[in-house]
C-alpha cells in the first residue's frame, strides 16, 4: 500500500540528530540556513508548529479581522480563534485554489489580516491582493505551510507579503516532526512575536518530536501501513474532516522548537534541493498525464507558477469520489482527502464548497519515483474507466 504521506527525514538522519544531543546554538544556525535557503530578508522565528506561527503573528498584530480562504486547513482558523480574532471567509476561484479577486474587492473598506494561502504549493497572487487593497492598514500574510520552494512570477513564495509562515510538519517538505517558522518585514513585529512566544511556550523542547517522526516513518512503511489502514477503515471513514477547534493552547502552540529539530533540519539541508526537485518533477508529470484521464479535472495553477507541491490535487465528481477512493485503495494506493471540508456554510462559498466535494490527492514525496507515479496514473486511469460520467 502506498501511503498518502510519508516523512522525508530518514531513520539515519533522525538518529544522527538524536545522537548529537542538545546543542543550544543549532536553533539560531538553522534559522539562518532557512533565511538563506528560502531567500528571506531576515532569519525567521522558529515556532512550535505552522499553526503556532500564525497564532503568535495574529496575537502580535492589533487588527481584529482575519480573512481566510474558505478552503484551507482548519488549523488556520483555529489559530485565529485562539488569538481572539474575528474570522471572515473569502471564496476561491474553483478550479483554481486562489481567492477570487471580487472577494478581495468586497473587503476593501474593512482593514484586517489577509491570509494569502499557497494551497498545496499552488501560488496565490499576494501582489495582486495587495494591489486591489491598496491600503497599508491591511496586513498580508503568506501561508507557505505547504509551498516551500514554490515560485510565482520568478520569485520564491513568502517574499511578497508583510509576513510569511512555513511548516515542518511530517507531511510537508522539510519534515522535522512538528515545527514552523514566521518571518516578518517589520523588525518590531518580529521582536513582539518573540517576546509573546517566550512567555507562552512553556513546554520543554526535548527530543519528543523526533520520536514522533520515527513512529510516523515506521507506521508508513507500506506493509505496516496496509495493515493499519485496513483496520482503521473498519471503524472510521477515510477522511477525518474538520475538527472541533481546541479551546485552549495545545502543545502544537506551546512546545518550543527544539535544538534536536534544528539539528535534524541542518542534517537534512544538503538533501533539500533534491527533495524539492523531485516534488516539482512529480508535479509536472502528474499535471501533464492527468490531463488525459477522463473524469479527472486538475486544479488550475495561476500562470507563471512553479509549483513545489505538498500533494497533487485531483478533482472528481462528488458522486464518484467514494468509489475512486475505494477503487484506488483496492489497487494499493491510499489517496489523500485534503481537504474534504470548507470553512463556511451553505451557498456563500460555492468555489470552496465544490473544491471540498471533489478533491482527492495523489501522493507527492520523494520516495514516489517517476516509474511509481506512472504506475499510479495507470491504475487511476483504469479505475476511472469503470466510473459513470458526471458533469
Ligand atoms: C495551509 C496550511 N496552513 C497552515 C498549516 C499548519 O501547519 P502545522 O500543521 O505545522 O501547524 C497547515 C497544515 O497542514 C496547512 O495546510
Amino acid at each position: 500500500m502506498i501511503p498518502r504521506v510519508r516523512p522525508e527525514a530518514g531513520y539515519r538522519e533522525i538518529f544522527s540528530a538524536l545522537g548529537t544531543g542538545h546543542d543550544p546554538n543549532s536553533v539560531a544556525e538553522f534559522a539562518e540556513v532557512l533565511r538563506s535557503r528560502l531567500s528571506l530578508e531576515s532569519a525567521p522565528a522558529l515556532t512550535p508548529s505552522g499553526r503556532a506561527a500564525l497564532y503568535y503573528l495574529f496575537l502580535a498584530v492589533p487588527l481584529r479581522r482575519v480573512y481566510l480562504p474558505a478552503y484551507t486547513c482548519w488549523v488556520v482558523a483555529e489559530a485565529a480563534v485562539l488569538a481572539g480574532k474575528e474570522i471572515h471567509l473569502l471564496d476561491i476561484s474553483y478550479p483554481g485554489l486562489h481567492i477570487k479577486p471580487c472577494e478581495i474587492e468586497r473587503i476593501r473598506s474593512m482593514p484586517g489580516i489577509v491570509v494569502a494561502t499557497h494551497s498545496f504549493g499552488y501560488p496565490e497572487d499576494a501582489a495582486a491582493i495587495r494591489n486591489i487593497l491598496n491600503d497599508s492598514s491591511f496586513m498580508i500574510v503568506e501561508d507557505c505551510a505547504g509551498a516551500m520552494f514554490s515560485r510565482y512570477q520568478d520569485k520564491p513564495v513568502g517574499l511578497t507579503g508583510d509576513a510569511a509562515i512555513f511548516s515542518f510538519e511530517e507531511g510537508k517538505l522539510w519534515t522535522l516532526g512538528r515545527g514552523g517558522a514566521v518571518v516578518t518585514k517589520d523588525k518590531t513585529l518580529h521582536s513582539r512575536i518573540q517576546d509573546i512566544m517566550k512567555k507562552t511556550c512553556t513546554l520543554r523542547p526535548g527530543p519528543i518530536n523526533l520520536f514522533r517522526l520515527i513512529k510516523r516513518r515506521f507506521l508508513t512503511q507500506p506493509f505496516v501501513y496496509n495493515l493499519l489502514l485496513r483496520m482503521y477503515l473498519r471503524f472510521y471513514p477515510p477522511t477525518e474532516g474538520i475538527h472541533e477547534f481546541s479551546r485552549k493552547l495545545t502543545e502544537d502552540y506551546t512546545r518550543t522548537f527544539s535544538s534536536y529539530q534544528a539539528r535534524l533540519g541542518l542534517i537534512m539541508e544538503p538533501g533539500i534541493t533534491e527533495i524539492a526537485r523531485r516534488k516539482r518533477e512529480l508535479f509536472e508529470y502528474y499535471n501533464s498525464a492527468a490531463a488525459d484521464i477522463a473524469g479527472i479535472r486538475r486544479a488550475e495553477a495561476l500562470p507563471r507558477s512553479e509549483v513545489c507541491p505538498m500533494r497533487f490535487p485531483i478533482l472528481v465528481s462528488k458522486e464518484n469520489k467514494p468509489a475512486v477512493y475505494s477503487g484506488m485503495k483496492a489497487l494499493g494506493i491510499d489517496l489523500g482527502f485534503s481537504f474534504s471540508y470548507f470553512l463556511g456554510n451553505g451557498q456563500q462559498y460555492p468555489g470552496a464548497a465544490r473544491m471540498a466535494e471533489e478533491c482527492l490527492n495523489l501522493p507527492v514525496y520523494s520516495e514516489i519515483t517517476l516509474p511509481i507515479a506512472r504506475n499510479i496514473l495507470k491504475l487511476l486511469e483504469s479505475c476511472m474507466s469503470d466510473m459513470p460520467r458526471y458533469k
